[in-house]
């Protein structure tokens, strides 16, 4: 495993496991899998209703909790600074853990504010060991990390070959906040794993289209988080790091890059309305 260091010191590893759509009776077993094939890192959210899966896989492996990097995201709708906090609280009872390596606010809408300042004081609590955000797209990253005593650890962005971020990794750099990578195969749209550029440059290498675009974001100093139920893909997802790719493969690869999303677009108008009307019923903060 190769690691990045936090501006705040803290190690992270540059692959993780992500558990974004496995329901929360699958999750354990799922998680136990990725644990066994040597996964460390752990992607879950309060919203993912599936906290309690990945807390009892972590219990189960045998592994010693420090060997583990566990990311949670507070949900929209934990808005207030007591909220969050009471949330902190429920996701580490649901993880089975006095701290969280990881925590970030899921995405920037309503009180975000009051949610970070809160973080901050489980930070400083010792609850969490880095804290940050996701989904904060450049201008909203720059006016937010501006303002706050702890400057944000990550910065949890979709980013993938089609979405490379060029640019807001350029305003995160000033504040040495760490680019993260969700759906690091844009969930396979596009013909993800078929893209001609990616096939060709990986089997000059004996590699996957998958394994390639992969090297390519740790390349790009991306922490990745790629999801997959089978344990053979996890497999394959893990296999990064013994080979590597060169100036013009990585620029090949660069040029790959659309500079827009996929999903949806925290520009649009709908995007807001439709987080806020997510179910929330998995989510304990009591
Ligand atoms: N912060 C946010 O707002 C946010 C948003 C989205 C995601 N995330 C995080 O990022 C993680 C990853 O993103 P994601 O789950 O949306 O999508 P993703 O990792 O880009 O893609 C997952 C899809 O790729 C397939 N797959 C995985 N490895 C493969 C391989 N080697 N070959 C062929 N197919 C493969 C999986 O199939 P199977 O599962 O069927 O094997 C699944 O359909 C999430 O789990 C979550 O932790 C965060």
């Amino acid at each position: 495993m190769e690691y990045v260091t936090l501006n705040n010191g803290v190690k992270m590893p540059v692959l993780g496991y992500g558990v974004f759509r496995i329901n929360a009776e699958d999750t354990e077993s799922h998680v136990l899998d990725a644990i066994r094939v040597g996964y460390r890192l752990i992607d879950t959210a309060q919203i993912y209703g599936n906290e309690k899966g990945v807390g009892k896989a972590v219990k189960k492996s045998g592994v010693p909790r420090e060997g583990f990097f566990l990311t949670t995201k507070i949900w929209i709708t934990n808005e207030t600074y007591q909220q969050t906090l009471r949330s902190i609280d429920g996701s580490l009872r649901r993880l089975h853990t006095d701290h969280i390596d990881l925590l970030l606010i899921h995405q920037p809408y309503g009180d975000y504010y009051g949610q970070y300042e809160a973080m901050g004081a489980a930070y400083k609590m010792g609850k969490a060991r880095a804290i940050g955000v996701s989904n904060f797209y450049q201008s909203r990253f720059l006016g937010f990390a501006a303002w706050q005593e702890i400057v944000p650890a990550v910065d949890q962005m979709e980013m993938h070959v089609f979405q490379q971020q060029r640019s807001l990794r350029r305003a995160l750099e000033k504040y040495g906040t760490q680019i993260e990578a969700w759906a690091p195969f844009a969930e396979g749209r596009e013909d993800y794993f078929e893209d001609p550029v990616l096939k060709k440059i990986g089997e000059a290498h004996g590699k996957t289209a998958a394994q390639t675009a992969l090297r390519f974001l740790i390349q790009e100093k991306a922490v990745v988080i790629p999801k997959t139920v089978r344990k053979e893909k996890m497999e394959e997802n893990y296999q990064i790091f013994d080979f590597s790719l060169d100036r013009e493969e990585m620029e090949e690869i660069a040029s790959l890059d659309r500079g827009k999303t996929l999903f949806s677009s925290y520009h649009d108008d709908e995007t807001g309305a439709w987080l806020r009307s997510k179910p929330n019923t998995e989510i304990d903060c009591k």
